[in-house]
């Protein structure tokens, strides 16, 4: 087997990185990038792109078999506020998927797999600094994907000794590539109307804390995971950087754009936000695989304004 690497979801908003930090690390060819559509950015075209319905075991078998595949990240999924609307729509990609690539990892066909979990597994009755282990009882369809997957992930693990590593990734920041119907989305809107239109109207209300994180620790934390010998497989880690409202954000950007206005509508997703915890426990990644963040909310700001300027 060649140690290529397959990216499925390589057009979202994590995907995009993830290629380009691997094409970096590894080489443009051993990097496979895929996704449902053609890429817009045209450097995941710069190496091998494949359009893959990820919930296609076939198609999937195909790629892999023809690229020599050895690890593959699975990051295509619906989140948050797309899943309240398409519940079973949302069933089918995120559990089919991960079927898929677990069964291909059963069958020696692959060896290796990242899975993204999420704070979306938490649900209200979990304490409001989430531990790695407690009451987990999401009540939205995407956190309750994303738990059965990570029941599934430890199950194919432990049964079949399958290599499945995991994160419980909290709402991301980024400026590459916008995420998509998630109910952290608007901590990446809040960066673009500010510089775009000086003011920004946010769908949660002001002191909705929740677990947040810059992308560049994400990517980080997930090749460290992927690269550790001492981790635990088929475990959802959480991860923690920061836990922050949009009031903290609203503040954070006026210390750059002191005319900066934000006014709160909340919406449905309010609900969703409310269900989560506002901060993760992530002693166990600490000291399972070294885990420590690099961004805080004021570096986030800065790299922010800065990239979406440029
Ligand atoms: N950022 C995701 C969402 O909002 C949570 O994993 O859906």
């Amino acid at each position: 087997m060649e140690d290529r690497t397959l990216i499925l979801g390589a057009c979202g908003q994590i995907g995009t990185e993830l290629v380009t930090r691997l094409r970096k690390q590894l080489g443009k060819d051993k990097v496979v990038a895929s996704d449902i559509r053609p890429p817009e950015d045209d450097k995941l075209g710069e190496g091998p792109f494949e359009i893959i319905d990820a919930t296609n075991y076939f198609a999937l078998e195909d790629v892999i078999a023809h690229y020599e595949i050895h690890t593959v990240y699975l990051m295509a999924a619906m989140l948050s506020a797309t899943a309240e609307k398409f519940p079973m729509k949302a069933w089918h990609l995120n559990m089919n998927s991960l079927f898929n690539v677990l069964n291909l990892a059963k069958e020696k066909k692959i060896e290796k797999i990242f899975w993204p979990s999420s704070i979306a597994v938490f649900g209200p009755d979990t304490p409001d600094t989430a531990p790695q282990q407690g009451i987990i009882e999401p009540n939205t369809v995407y956190g309750i994907s994303k738990l059965a997957g990570e029941h599934w992930c430890n199950y194919y693990s432990e049964k079949f000794g399958v290599d499945v590593r995991s994160i419980r990734y909290p709402g991301l920041i980024s400026w590459k590539t916008a995420p998509g119907g998630g109910t952290t989305d608007y901590a990446i809107a809040i960066y673009k109307e500010a510089l775009e239109k000086g003011s920004y109207q946010s769908y949660l209300s002001a002191n909705s804390t929740l677990p947040m994180m810059y992308m560049d620790d994400a990517i980080d934390a997930t090749l460290q995971l992927m690269n550790s010998d001492t981790a635990v497989r088929g475990k959802a880690y959480n991860i923690r950087s920061m836990s922050i409202s949009p009031a903290d954000m609203e503040q954070s950007i006026k210390e750059q754009i002191p005319d900066f206005k934000c006014t709160y509508k909340p919406d449905f997703r309010q609900k969703i936000a409310d269900s989560w915890p506002s901060d993760v426990e992530d002693q166990d990644a600490q000291i399972e695989w070294n885990w420590k963040p690099k961004f805080d909310l004021q570096k986030t700001t800065q790299e922010m304004l800065n990239a979406l300027r440029d």
